[in-house]
């Protein structure tokens, strides 16, 4: 199957094209012009239909792991948060550590002393992560390196025999998509995609509503990730290696697309019952990133390899249309000056609901929102179970229970009771898979892309993932903060 992947490729010009300079999607766009009968649709079709799914992943359920052993690879901004978190919850382990940068690595462990956890360091060079993926006392891989490096090494640590999960997104191209399912079916090894925001109070009451028929069918959801990173992104401190500005100044289309749907696809059932079908994505041009660039170099030189950069437009909207005649619209921009949001709307047939800006409202079937004292009594009817059980482990614990934390913590619980996680391959690789087709489509005139069905057909039965009920397990506890 791989082989035939391969010569397919290499026929179509398309073998070797990694991330630099373009990932298979950027060199199909940029060859293919604004074409109207674009060859990533076959190329596409050829990726999906030479994959057989060995064994649905869909409510996989790995054996029980009374201790779950970890290791972390890229410990900058977020990588310690996760740590952090992790070494509060009970039956976790944190084994090892992996920074390319000594210091990231040596300052993450110095957090932990004092604590039961006594990891190994890896460090020093590109594939030290290998190492780390090798290490047989190991259960789970957590990934929060830049995205672009996800999947490899995702793919690699499954191949160890380790469970992986990975910072958002998990994909930055289609061929990586498909390795990363090829590996789990094979492996049998969970990969999830850490998406954290759909583990905030609205997200899991709304989820909890919309499970209930409260919304009715929902028809529409729209959700973006919006906050100004000029700064941060200029920074010459803020993230390794300049990675995210390298990113805005090669790239196009939709480059953050989770957070501001990844809410919206649970309710929808995307992968069971639902699935993306297609996306058009639009964007603007650049107006300010591109002359920030040229200004800071005319001072210094540190700017120049992006003075002359045709960056990513400010706002990029994705439109997304699903199988079952939904939409969903994810919008993203972090240049403006507009305050940081992430909109979060669903429209059902009966009810509608809207995050920000806040408070968060939920309409009437007449289409009224309801008052602050109606929207409260339906927060306590719809609190689900994982929200109650959580804030009582928080009060305990003494420290509050937010989405990060509690991100973990099920994955963890899951882990411990051989349950399912909530999130498998298929929903990290078809939400990731909007990075790269929403670049096509901008690169192409807005032209619609299909989205693979990385399920191959199982999404018409496969079951819900997120037990918000915490029928099984809730059993793991978090360690006192003293
Ligand atoms: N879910 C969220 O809310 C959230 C928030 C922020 C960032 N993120 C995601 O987390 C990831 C990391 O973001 P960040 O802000 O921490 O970036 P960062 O630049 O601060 O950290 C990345 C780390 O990876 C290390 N690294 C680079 N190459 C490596 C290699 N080959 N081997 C080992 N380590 C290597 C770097 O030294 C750095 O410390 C990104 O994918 C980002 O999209 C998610």
């Amino acid at each position: 199957m791989k082989t035939k992947r391969r010569d397919f490729l290499k026929v179509t010009g398309m073998a070797g094209l990694g991330m630099a300079g373009g990932s298979i999607l950027k060199g199909c766009a940029t060859e293919q012009g604004t074409d109207k009968k674009p060859g990533l649709d076959q190329i596409n079709k050829q990726l999906e239909s030479s994959h057989v799914q060995r064994f649905n992943m869909s409510g996989f359920a790995a054996p029980k792991l009374e201790v779950v052993r970890v290791g972390i690879i890229g410990l900058g901004n977020r990588g310690p948060g996760h740590m952090n978190n992790l070494s509060r919850i009970e039956g976790v382990e944190i084994k090892a550590l992996c920074d390319i940068r000594p210091e990231k690595a040596e300052a993450a462990k110095k957090r932990l002393e004092g604590t039961i956890h006594n990891p190994t360091i890896y460090t020093g060079s590109e594939d030290a992560w290998k190492k780390l993926c090798e290490q047989k006392d190991i259960d789970l891989v957590i990934i929060t390196t830049p995205w672009y490096m996800h999947a490899k090494m995702a793919v690699y640590a499954m191949e160890q025999d380790k469970h992986a999960a990975s910072e958002v997104a998990i994909a930055a191209t289609i061929e990586e998509g498909w390795q990363l399912v090829e590996t789990a079916e094979r492996t049998r090894k969970h990969c999830m995609m850490m998406a954290n925001y759909a583990y905030n109070g609205f997200q899991l009451r709304t989820l909890n509503m919309a499970r209930q028929g409260f919304f009715g069918d929902i028809i529409h959801g729209e959700g973006g990730y919006i906050a100004n990173k000029i700064k941060n992104n200029f920074s010459k401190d803020m993230y390794w290696d300049m990675w995210w500005l390298k990113q805005y100044a090669n790239r196009k289309g939709n480059i953050y697309p989770i957070h501001g749907f990844e809410w919206i696809c649970l309710l929808m059932d995307i992968n069971r019952g639902d699935k993306f079908d297609f996306l058009v994505s639009v964007e603007t041009k650049d107006f300010k990133m591109g002359q920030i660039a040229k200004e800071l170099a005319t001072t210094d030189d540190f700017y120049k390899p992006f003075a002359d950069k045709g960056f990513r437009g400010n706002l990029n909207n994705s439109i997304i249309k699903t199988s079952q005649g939904r939409t969903i619209i994810a919008q993203h921009d972090a240049t403006t000056v507009r305050p940081p949001t992430l909109k979060e709307e669903i429209i059902g047939t009966l009810r509608s609901a809207l995050e920000y800006p806040r408070p968060a409202r939920i309409s009437d079937e007449d289409g009224r929102w309801i008052s602050p004292e109606e929207y409260k009594l339906l927060e306590e009817k719809f609190t689900p179970n994982i929200l109650l059980k959580t804030a009582e482990m928080g009060k305990e614990s003494g420290s509050e229970f937010g989405g990060d934390i509690l991100m973990s913590w099920r994955m963890i619980d899951c882990l411990h009771n051989g349950l399912p996680l909530d999130m498998d391959v298929y929903d990290g690789v078809s939400w990731s898979s909007v990075l790269p087709l929403s670049e096509w489509s901008v690169n192409n005139r807005s032209y619609p892309i299909d989205i693979p069905d990385f399920t191959k057909g199982a999404w018409k039965t496969n079951k819900r993932n997120m037990d918000i009920t915490i029928a099984q397990g809730g059993n793991t506890k978090l360690i006192k903060k003293v």
